[in-house]
């Protein structure tokens, strides 16, 4: 299977500025690379600044990276793009968000925000076929009977409907390629789940390629083939996803490991706490980024960065397996 999707070295850095003057940046991504395989399902883990948000704002091309490169079907999306090569390249690649109230337009009904990507990029105008095209997607996605739903509004759906319209909005224009930022995690523990299996069904019906961003290692888990952990801007560990979880290599793994007993509680951030959060990333501690928090830290981690060192197919940031390669 070739590479969809895949990142090589890229670094996000944002500028501060005071008066209008450049004096700083936010690391928000360093040396990021990673791929993910047509069909795949690649779960991006880490908790809060750790950089996720921004490495799927910079495959949607919201950002364009400092520096690195992310091809796309094996062509780079760092270059200049007409207005025509960006709706198409953005219609490929759809971004389903965390909060799905913010995501979804207040003052217009269901119908109405459906209605958008079908003109955008299916132009559909025959509105009886869009009213049709409309409720089949809102079945797609679990919403059932559609008539009922299409002249609501946001607030008037709970928490977990408005995310599947989020959802249908998003497949809607039939992507290759779909950047869940945390879909679940605003919503109640006891439909998480059910959002994770309608996404994991529309990806085999539609043969998608997802790239699931989630605090939460056992959701990561139950969705993904492989888990990408990423902490303070840098990639930590690598690999399938059942080998990372039953044995996390880099101590960071090892950490959110303990901090996520299940897919149905998710993540235990009083657990995490007493070790600490994620440093601030406009000045990222020296050497390796975990070393202020590693119980394992040695001299030579505050000092040197380490590279991704192979392990037994996995890939891990951690001096621990320096030797070993
Ligand atoms: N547009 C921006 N300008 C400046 N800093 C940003 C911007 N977007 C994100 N950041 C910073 O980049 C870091 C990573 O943020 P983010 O990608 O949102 O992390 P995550 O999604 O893992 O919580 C944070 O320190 C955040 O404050
Ligand atoms: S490189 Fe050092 S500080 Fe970093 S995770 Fe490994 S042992 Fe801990
Ligand atoms: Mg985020």
């Amino acid at each position: 299977m070739n590479d969809f999707l895949k990142l090589e070295s890229v670094s996000m850095h944002f500028p501060i500025r005071k008066f209008g003057k450049r004096v700083r940046y936010v690391h928000a991504m360093d040396d990021v690379s990673f791929s993910l395989k047509k069909g795949e399902v690649l779960s991006l883990v880490g908790e809060s600044g750790s950089g996720k948000t921004t490495t799927a704002r910079v495959i949607a091309r919201v950002y364009t990276s400092t520096s690195g490169d992310v091809f796309v079907n094996g062509k780079t999306i760092n270059r200049k793009m007409s207005k025509n090569e960006l709706k198409e390249y953005r219609h490929r690649v759809q971004m389903i968000f965390q909060d799905p109230f913010s995501s979804l337009n207040p003052t217009k009904r269901v119908g109405s925000i459906l209605s958008r990507p079908f003109i955008l990029y299916k132009s559909m105008h025959n509105s009886k076929e869009m009213r049709q095209a409309e409720k089949d997607v809102l079945e797609l996605v679990g919403i059932a009977p559609p008539e009922l739903y299409l002249d609501k509004f946001p607030h008037e759906l709970s928490g977990g409907q408005r995310q599947r319209v989020g959802i249908a909005k998003a497949i809607s224009v039939e992507p290759d390629l779909i950047l869940a930022d945390e879909p679940t995690s605003m919503l109640d523990v006891s439909i998480r789940l059910s959002i994770m299996n309608t996404l994991l069904k529309l990806k085999e019906e539609r043969n998608l390629s997802y790239l699931y961003i989630t605090h939460d290692l056992a959701g990561a888990r139950y969705v993904s083939n492989r888990i990408v952990v990423m902490y303070a801007g840098m990639i930590m560990e690598i690999g399938s996803a059942e080998d990372l979880i039953q044995h996390p290599l880099h101590p960071y793994t090892q950490l959110l490991k303990k901090a996520a007993p299940s897919p149905e509680t998710g993540f235990n951030k009083k657990k995490l706490g007493y070790v600490g959060e994620v440093p601030s990333l406009i000045s990222p501690p020296k050497g390796c980024r975990f070393s202020p928090r590693c119980p394992f830290a040695m001299e030579k981690c505050s000092k040197d960065t380490p590279l991704l060192y192979k392990m037994e197919g996995r890939k891990v940031r951690c001096f621990l397996y320096e030797k070993q390669n």
